[in-house]
Order: C-alpha cells, then sequence, then structure tokens
C-alpha cells in the first residue's frame, strides 16, 4: 500500500488564510505586524529563503523590510542595526537568516534580539522558556510539524516519536515539542548505534539530519508516520529531503513531501509568532 502524501500547500494555504485575517484585524486596529529579516552574505540558499519569507509577508499583510548585508560586514555593525531593530516600533519580529559569515558570531547576534522580537525562538531566553513550557515564540519548524501532525488527525499522545538530528534549530525543540505533546521521545544522531533498529521502532519518524535520502525502508516500521525536515541541494540541481521519498513510500502510511510541506509551514509559524508578537505590542 502505498503512503499518503500529506499536502502541504493546502495546509499552509488554510493556515495563511486565517494568519492574513488576524493581520488584517489587527492593522484596522493601528498595529500593522512588521518583521525584519537580516542576511549577511551571498549564500544561495538563504536568498531563496529570505526571498520567500519576505514575499510569504505581503501575502499576509505583514510589513516586512529585508536588510542585506555585505559577507565582509563588521559584526559591530549587524549588533548595531540589530539594535535599531530593537528600538523601531514599526518591527514586532527580528530574523538574522543563518548561517552568518564566519567572523561573526551566531551566538552574540542571538543575544542582540530583544527577547520579545525573537521571531525564531532562538534567544537563549525564549528556549529557556520553551523547556518549561512557558509562553513564547514557537520554535518555526518544530512547531511546524507539530502543526502538520494534528491537521492530518495524528493523535500524538502516547506515540513513539523520533527524531532523527540534534541541531538547536530542529532536532532539540523538535523532541521538546513532541514531550509536551505526550510522545514518548528518542532521538538519534551521528553517533547513536544500530540506528535503523530505533528508527523502525518509531510511529512518527521525522528526520531532521541534513543528509539526501539518508533515511531508507528500512528505517520505517509499516505504517509510521515520517516527516522529513530536510532540504538538500543534490548535484542535479534538484531538491531533496533526508527521506529517500521513493523507497519509503509503500513502507509509511503517511509522508511529508520535498518541496512544499514542512518548508512553506515553517514560514507559516514565523507569519504566527510575528503576528502574536504584535499583538502583545498592541495590548
Ligand atoms: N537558516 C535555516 N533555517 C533557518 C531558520 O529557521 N531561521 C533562521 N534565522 N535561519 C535559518
Amino acid at each position: 500500500m502505498s503512503a499518503q502524501v500529506i499536502n502541504g500547500k493546502e495546509i499552509v494555504s488554510a493556515y495563511r488564510t486565517q494568519i492574513k485575517e488576524e493581520v488584517a484585524i489587527l492593522t484596522q486596529q493601528g498595529v500593522q505586524p512588521g518583521l525584519a529579516v537580516v542576511l549577511v552574505g551571498e549564500d544561495p540558499a538563504s536568498q531563496v529563503y529570505v526571498r520567500n519569507k519576505a514575499k510569504a509577508c505581503e501575502e499576509a499583510g505583514i510589513y516586512s523590510e529585508v536588510h542585506t548585508l555585505e559577507a565582509a560586514t563588521e559584526e559591530s555593525d549587524v549588533l548595531q542595526l540589530i539594535e535599531q531593530l530593537n528600538q523601531n516600533p514599526k518591527i514586532h519580529g527580528i530574523l538574522v537568516q543563518s548561517p552568518l559569515p564566519k567572523h561573526i558570531s551566531e551566538e552574540k547576534i542571538v543575544e542582540a534580539i530583544a527577547v520579545h522580537k525573537d521571531a525564531d525562538c532562538f534567544h537563549p531566553v525564549n528556549v529557556g522558556n520553551l523547556m518549561i513550557g512557558k509562553e513564547g515564540p514557537a520554535p518555526c519548524t518544530p512547531a511546524g510539524v507539530i502543526d502538520i501532525l494534528k491537521k492530518i488527525g495524528v493523535e500524538i499522545a502516547g506515540k513513539h516519536a523520533v527524531v532523527i538530528g540534534r541541531s538547536n534549530i530542529v532536532g532539540k525543540p523538535m523532541a521538546i515539542l513532541l514531550l509536551r505533546e505526550n510522545a514518548t521521545v528518542t532521538v538519534c544522531h551521528s553517533r547513536t548505534a544500530n540506528m535503523a533498529d530505533i528508527t523502525r521502532q518509531a510511529d512518527i519518524l521525522i528526520a531532521a539530519v541534513g543528509k539526501p535520502k539518508m533515511v531508507k525502508r528500512e528505517h520505517v516500521k509499516p505504517g509510521a508516520i515520517v516527516v522529513d525536515v530536510g532540504i538538500n541541494r543534490l548535484d542535479t540541481g534538484k531538491l531533496a529531503g533526508d527521506v529517500d521519498f521513493d523507497d519509503v513510500l509503500d513502507v509509511a502510511s503517511y509522508i511529508t513531501p520535498v518541496p512544499g510541506c514542512v518548508g512553506p509551514m515553517t514560514i507559516t509559524v514565523l507569519l504566527r509568532n510575528t503576528l502574536e508578537a504584535a499583538k502583545r505590542a498592541a495590548a
């Protein structure tokens, strides 16, 4: 039996319509949500992501400004820009696209963003709040994955969820959000022994490793739900996820396509974070 391919476009479109309506109401009340995106350098993938984020803002009625800085920009100049954005009342969310050039400390930059304007949930204070279940911005990709699972009607509580990858951006916050939904969570990573033995126990398998087509059918329990967070550019120029889609298709019950599901959902959560930050500023 072939897995059901999750229709990301449909989920994202319904979600963004809802956000757009809320943005319009808030704007009418005099507060238009605003997002600032900072891009340092010319990484082609980052340029595409930033363009997509700005376009999504425009479609949702969210004010956005993109600050593109040369790769050689001094760290102090980036910090100065962030301070200006922290003070700017038109801006409710700030996002500094990663990766940054080597001479700039990601840690310093993230910590310079005002906690209440942290659109990514990268600031240590927000990461801490996430850990203890306090209100704050959602980590965009992991929260988007939870939204997708809920949208297709998966009961997460009691399920065994296995996350492959332990990055600060996806793997770790993903595990925390799944725990919050009462899943039993296992995290696999590059040093995990006998990975397939573990991933084959997963009712929900989330791949966030950044290695194209790494997850094969032998990693997947028949009937598992497979969510692919990876976006990898192949030598052919085509995009591929971390999951070997064709190999896994007739083993899983549900599978997310790449591109077209987790990526656009991540941006949708970013829009929601900006909206929520604007609501808090308006309150
Ligand atoms: N680079 C890759 N993904 C992300 C993301 O979600 N946020 C930021 N700021 N940079 C990224």
